[in-house]
């Protein structure tokens, strides 16, 4: 006999709570710093600000990985990475993008949909001198997504960059940047009981944003 569960069996209710839109903030941006700071306080998540980001490419085959909320502001979400990558070659083709934070311990997920744009050289420069100096390196030694034929190799390149750059401040690579993602509409949900569960969506319309509860 084997306890092997079935999926089937992988199932629980969401009784948290509920959300209207009466506690919900008319500014989406500040609906998400609320929640944020409640994923933030609440200590259960290694990385709160994780967040998944799909992009598509040429062929309109779309992709997923995580990255990490740097910044938030009125303006929209702000992450790092290898401008070569293969999502800034997708973006490149493509900027539409979807953010997606999963924070399933609080039974609540958003998704973000808007636009990635590329950050200037000085707020770039602003986030890369400010990261550990390992970190540093690491953008340097990596072309991300492409191919390298040992782990051997990777370490070897990482040791000849640090020698390179040894006892020097070390510039930004100039294949290495952020991107702000602007957002068009912002989807809030919380589980509730019974799978009913509370959704609310903003869309901008002409620069306001107006809010919609969305069957679950
Ligand atoms: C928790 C976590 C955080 C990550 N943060 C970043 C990040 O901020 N920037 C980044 O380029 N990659 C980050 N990665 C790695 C990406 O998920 C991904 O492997 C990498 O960016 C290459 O993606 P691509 O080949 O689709 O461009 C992170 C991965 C994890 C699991």
């Amino acid at each position: 006999m084997s306890d092997k569960k079935t999926l089937d069996d992988i199932r629980r209710e969401y009784l948290q709570g509920g959300l209207s839109e009466s506690n919900l903030n008319v500014d989406p941006i500040k609906q998400f710093d609320i929640w944020l700071q409640q994923a933030i306080q609440a200590k259960l998540f290694a990385d709160p600000t994780a967040m998944n980001l799909a992009t598509v490419d040429e062929q309109n085959r779309p992709s997923q990985r995580t990255v990490l909320l740097k910044k938030v502001n009125d303006d929209g979400f702000v992450f790092f990475t290898n401008l070569g990558s293969h999502k800034a070659k997708d973006i490149e083709t493509n900027p539409n993008v979807n953010l997606h934070f999963a924070w399933l311990p609080l039974e609540r997920q958003i998704s973000i949909q808007g636009t990635a744009h590329k950050l200037s050289l000085t707020d770039n420069a602003k986030y890369f001198l400010s990261r550990p100096r390992d970190s540093q390196l690491a953008a340097w030694t990596s072309r991300q997504s492409k191919g390298i034929g040992s782990r051997k190799m990777l370490d070897m390149a990482f040791e000849q960059i640090k020698n390179k750059f040894k006892n020097n401040e070390i510039p930004v690579p100039d294949f290495w940047g952020g991107y702000l993602v602007k957002p068009e509409r912002i989807e809030f949900w919380q589980g509730g009981a019974k799978r009913l569960h509370d959704r609310f969506e903003y869309q901008l319309k002409d620069g306001v944003w107006q809010l919609n509860r969305l069957q679950p």
